[in-house]
């Protein structure tokens, strides 16, 4: 490449490097206000994502060949600038980037852990709609999450997948990589012919050359970058769909067919179960990725199709469905939000129980709430004892339990009214815990949920029943 990447002066990277470590990184940027900050003050996060700017839509053309596990890959942003920027920084951990371009023209580029900072030729002004593209390659890292999960780019017997929450997504594609930051996705992969490549949303079709396959993929609504996914391998991929219409595209690896048939023959149910409780589907298609996953031993809500390590248990299958609606749809505005996508994930579960002659609701809670031990007590669902946390039994089961004492509270009309509006109020966008508790407080006035928040969600330790 002619551009050779710059340097940040020491110093200046050192005291970056110290603020980002004891604080959150602002998105606030520099003292001059001109570079994009890296990170947007994620509680638990403080690297992930990137401040000024916002990306719409991401380009994503990979090709991999699981042999050699390179993978080669371009990725076009299409972003606005939310302020003057002179420089921009984008996620990306591991791969050697072999080229920036802002608008087509050569940019100046610099990396520095997970932090890829491009500078234009020239500065991008404030609402200005630009495309950054980065050409990249290599062997993508596995990366341990705080909590020891391994995500990212993850070798299988027979291909890959490309998976992870919450900061998977940065070992397979630059960008910004936090949830407040959702974009459209075109992703096409590229593999050696015989073998296939699953993603989001809904195909745009495949072609051969040269004894390698190219699928396409689409994902038209704003999406998080964890919610993104690519698996390869040896699938069967079918197409059916819901009495409804909605597409339902299942590739499950062929060793596992038999045992998830079944279970996966009942994702229309469970879409119109959920249809019925939730509000319509948020998205244009489903359906679900099962894999034996090499390194990822947890199943996750990947957007359309979400993933499973082996055959779900019909539990499981309804808890990643729910997640299109309580995390895909509506997506937590930091990590520290979490609860919002388990806890509601969670009680779905319980709700499919109940309607399907298993325990209430009610008896799940009773059950919890005398259980010894105090796993689910160790911290409020709403405030994580830390990045390590993000996805312990607190956030889960508490923040279930959080919803089913909203329950008690209204009766179950109001409360079926209110998961409904939810949804609808914040589809296709972000939402924070305080975003919640005014909208129950809004849907039911003269209510009072003060204990309820204070205790269930924000308190430390088993809260008394009333
Ligand atoms: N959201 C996933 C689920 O459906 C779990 C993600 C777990 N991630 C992790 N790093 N432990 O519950
Ligand atoms: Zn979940």
């Amino acid at each position: 490449a002619e551009s050779a990447p710059f340097r940040l002066p020491r110093l200046a990277a050192v005291r970056v490097l110290l603020v980002c470590a004891l604080t959150a990184c602002g998105g606030g940027g520099g003292v001059d206000g001109t570079p994009g900050g890296t990170g947007v003050r994620d509680p638990y996060f403080p690297k992930a994502g990137n401040g000024g700017y916002d990306v719409a839509h991401y380009a994503l053309d990979l090709s991999y060949t699981p042999g050699s596990r390179r993978l080669t890959g371009t990725a076009t942003l299409t972003a606005r600038a939310t302020r003057d920027l002179s420089a921009l920084s984008l996620d990306l951990k591991g791969l050697d980037v072999g080229r920036v371009t802002v608008d087509g023209r050569e940019a100046r580029w610099n990396r520095a852990g997970q932090e890829l900072t491009v500078r234009p030729a020239d500065d991008l002004g404030e609402g200005r709609t630009f495309r950054v593209t980065v050409r990249y390659s290599g062997v993508p890292e596995t990366i341990t999450d705080p909590d020891g999960s391994a995500e990212g780019w993850l070798p299988t017997a027979d291909g890959a997948l490309a998976l992870g929450e919450p900061t998977g997504s940065m070992a397979w594609f630059p960008g910004n990589h936090h949830p407040s930051d959702k974009a459209s996705y075109d992703i096409s992969v590229t593999v050696p012919r015989g073998l296939r490549a699953v993603s989001n949303g809904e195909p745009r079709g495949e072609t051969s050359a040269r004894g390698r396959t190219t699928f396409r993929w689409r994902a038209a609504e704003p999406m998080a970058s964890y919610a993104a996914t690519v698996a390869i391998g040896d699938f069967a991929v079918r197409r059916t769909t819901t009495g409804e219409g909605l597409p339902v595209y299942v590739a499950v690896d062929p060793r596992q067919a038999a045992a998830a048939r079944a279970v996966l023959a009942r994702i229309p149910d469970v879409v119109e179960w959920a249809e019925d409780l939730f509000g319509p589907y948020p998205f244009s298609s489903t359906g679900a990725i099962v894999d034996r996953a090499g390194d990822a031993g947890y199943a996750l809500e990947t957007r359309d199709r979400p993933f499973f390590p082996g055959a779900p248990g019909p539990r499981l299958l309804v808890h990643e469905l729910a997640h299109q609606w309580y995390g895909n749809s509506v997506t937590p505005r930091t990590w520290r939000d979490t609860w919002l996508n388990e806890g509601f994930a969670t009680y779905a579960e319980w709700l499919w129980e109940e309607d399907h002659g298993g325990d209430t609701a009610q008896e799940i809670f009773d059950a919890l709430y005398a259980a010894p031990g105090d796993r689910i007590w160790a911290f409020p669902p709403a405030r994580p004892a830390g990045a390590a946390h993000l996805f312990d039994p607190p956030v889960y089961q508490r923040g279930a339990m959080v919803l089913h004492r909203i329950r008690q509270a209204v009766g179950d009309d109001a409360f079926r009214a209110l998961l409904r509006g939810w949804a609808a109020e914040h589809r296709h966008g972000n939402a924070d815990t305080g975003d919640f508790t005014a909208y129950v407080e809004k849907s039911a006035p003269g209510e009072d949920f003060g204990a309820i928040w204070e205790e269930w969600l924000y308190g430390e330790g088993r809260p008394k029943l009333p």
